[in-house]
């Protein structure tokens, strides 16, 4: 099946969300296919985390639609949720439990089946099965965003809301955690929304890119055509850092 025909698993139309009267996120549509990696790229405070957390459904949209897997998320949202799962290096997740007891909890609530095997396969592939019976609040940062990103697996997700995940790792476990993520990505068919602010994590991992900048998308396409497009038009290697910066700033040039 040709990429084209595939079957939208995300689709965001004409999302508006404002806080009074700031508009956060102001008409941007876009959506992820099955299977797809969607790099979803901005400056600080361009609307991202918002956008998230209008699909997730933490916060209400002033307009637009949202369906996952061909649902409208307003209407069908419990049973959505049970193929979604997220994460974020600034998830609160229970400091007072341990590893594992967290990750149980999340299996209970996910309802997983034989969820001990299940927490026991994802620490051992995210490296973390020492951290098994620590406490999350004795984790460094990195360690806990590990943690995060198991629990974000525990469900058997079809979409993934990657926010940010491997901010605080460092470049080891950044490089396993895109490895396992790809792997996944490829065994499971899984969809992915990727944010982050490293460029190369980007370019190992997405087939396409929505660039946002205040609150709109400034540009999209693969990693290829945005640097072809905006940075060197005969190159055959992808630098998101220079669009990154290019399109960041473009605003500002017109000043
Ligand atoms: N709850 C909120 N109340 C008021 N403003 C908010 C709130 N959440 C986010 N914002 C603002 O919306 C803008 C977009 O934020 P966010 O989506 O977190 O950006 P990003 O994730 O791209 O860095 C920022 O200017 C931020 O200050
Ligand atoms: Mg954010």
């Amino acid at each position: 099946m040709s990429k084209a025909s595939k079957i939208p698993v995300l689709e965001v139309k004409n999302l508006v969300k404002k806080f009074k009267d700031f508009t956060a996120v102001d008409d941007i549509s876009f959506d992820v296919k099955e299977g797809e990696i969607l790099g979803f790229l901005g400056p600080n405070g361009a609307g991202k985390s918002t956008t998230i957390n209008c699909i997730l459904g933490v916060i209400e949209p002033d307009d637009g639609k949202i369906k996952m897997f061909a649902k409208d998320i307003s209407q069908n949202r419990s049973e959505i949720m049970k193929k979604v799962n997220y994460c974020s290096a600034e998830y609160n997740v229970a400091w007072n439990l341990k590893v594992y007891e967290a990750l149980f909890f999340y299996c209970c609530l996910y309802e997983v089946e034989n969820a001990n095997a299940r927490i026991e396969r994802i620490l051992d592939q995210m490296e973390a099965n020492e951290f098994k019976n620590k406490f999350l609040r004795d984790l460094s940062f990195g360690q806990r965003a590990r943690i995060s990103l198991c629990k974000s697996l525990l469900n058997d997700p079809k979409l993934l809301l990657l926010d940010e995940p491997m901010a605080s790792m460092d470049p080891d476990m950044v490089d396993k955690g895109i490895r396992l993520l790809k792997r996944i990505q490829k065994e499971n068919k899984i969809s992915i929304l990727y944010t982050s602010h490293n460029m190369w994590e980007i370019e190992q991992i997405a087939d396409k890119v929505v660039f946002v900048n205040n609150g709109k998308i400034a540009a999209q396409g693969t990693p290829l055509d945005l640097t072809r497009r905006h940075f060197l038009a005969d190159t055959d290697e992808p630098n998101l850092r220079e669009v990154f910066i290019k399109l960041s700033r473009s605003e500002d040039e017109h000043i």
